[in-house]
């Protein structure tokens, strides 16, 4: 197993180093990636983190040009207007896929494929360097939270990867927005930090926002999955007296040690066992929400989280709480 800087993976290129599954760091949340036409290591993805073989991956390309071998037919002035504004950056867009496009990067069902560029310019320059776009969902086991570091990735999968390429803590905390247009309309799958309001300013049109399966119907696989979920119980008080409620929830488990992810401020009426400050803006508490449940983990049985507003970035971090929470307390 070895750790390499981003600068190092791009200035000592070696081309045999990609032939395997290697870890990326990207804005969002670090990725296992697979060069996109090698078969063995794109399955080898879904065995290390256990993943369900339907659940898709996302492609990451350096430039626009890339989506030639990936995408049929005509890319949509929506989604061109989408790329200029947002690429390199955290929007994953839904296109067509080609025949060329691996089934076992669709999913093996799915007509379509997901796609993104990534902020880093280095990332960009080792992607040209390979020649070829990278699949690579998140580098975590499936379940678990999504790692923001380099370290969280080596507790999920230790020597299983040979190759981590390490550039800090990610900047963004949370994955990308995943949107569509499908049968004509704008669809967000999966909010993220460019959120509805930036994506409705830029197409001019409502967008609606389908990030979890209602009445069986599953727009994106990877909804039906449990997700982010920490060894602790995590409980999610919505309501406005969540102080209250946090307190009277406290009384009840008795001796366990609780955690609260919370503002550094804060005072509550139990025993903390230890806290995870999220910060004030809401970019802070997007980028601490998974390395947060990761650090509760190490030491508390139970985690407290109060809610938050669910407009701009707030819909995409009260997606991924309620997917970690076991208890959502009213
Ligand atoms: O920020 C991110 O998107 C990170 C970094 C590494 O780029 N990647 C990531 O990948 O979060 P992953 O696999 O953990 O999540 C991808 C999500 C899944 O929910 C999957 O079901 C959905 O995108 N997805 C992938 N391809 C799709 C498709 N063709 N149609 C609908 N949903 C798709
Ligand atoms: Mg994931």
């Amino acid at each position: 197993m070895r750790v390499t800087s981003l600068d190092e993976a791009v200035e000592e290129f070696e081309k045999d180093a990609y032939e395997r599954p290697f870890v990326i760091p990207t804005e969002t949340v670090y990725g296992l990636a697979a060069r996109v036409d090698r078969e063995d290591a794109l399955r080898e993805i879904f065995k290390i983190k256990g993943r369900p073989t339907d659940n898709p991956l996302i492609v990451h390309v350096s430039s626009p040009d890339m989506l030639r071998d990936l995408v049929s037919g005509s890319i949509p002035e929506e989604y061109q207007r989408l790329m200029k504004r947002f690429w390199p950056g955290p929007l994953t867009l839904i296109f067509n896929a080609s025949d060329g496009v691996s089934p076992v990067i669709k999913g093996n069902g799915q007509s379509t494929v997901a796609v993104r560029m990534p902020r880093s310019p280095q990332l960009c320059r080792l992607i040209d360097r390979i020649g070829v776009p990278l699949a690579a969902p998140s580098a975590n086991t499936s379940g678990r939270p999504s790692p923001t570091t380099v370290q969280h990735v080596v507790d999920d999968f230790g020597a299983r990867v040979e190759h981590y390429i390490d550039d800090g803590p990610c900047a963004v905390g949370l994955e990308s927005t995943v949107f569509g247009i499908i049968k004509g309309r704008a669809v967000i799958l999966r909010p993220g930090c460019i959120t509805r309001e930036d994506i409705e300013a830029v197409i001019g049109r409502e967008v609606c926002v389908e990030n979890k399966a209602v009445g069986g119907e599953v727009l994106s696989p990877g909804q039906k999955y449990k997700h982010y979920s920490p060894c602790a119980t995590v409980f999610l008080f919505r309501g406005a007296d969540w102080k209250d409620a946090m307190a009277r929830k406290a009384g009840e488990l008795g001796e366990r040690r609780i955690g609260v992810m919370g503002s550094a401020h804060e005072s509550y009426g139990f025993t903390v066992h230890k806290r995870f400050d999220l910060g004030q803006s809401s970019q802070d508490v997007c980028r601490g929400i998974f390395a947060g449940l990761r650090a509760l983990d190490k030491s508390c049985d139970a985690i407290f989280i109060r809610a938050y507003a669910t407009d701009h970035e707030g819909l995409a971090i009260m997606d991924r709480l309620e997917k970690a929470s076991t208890h959502i307390i009213e």
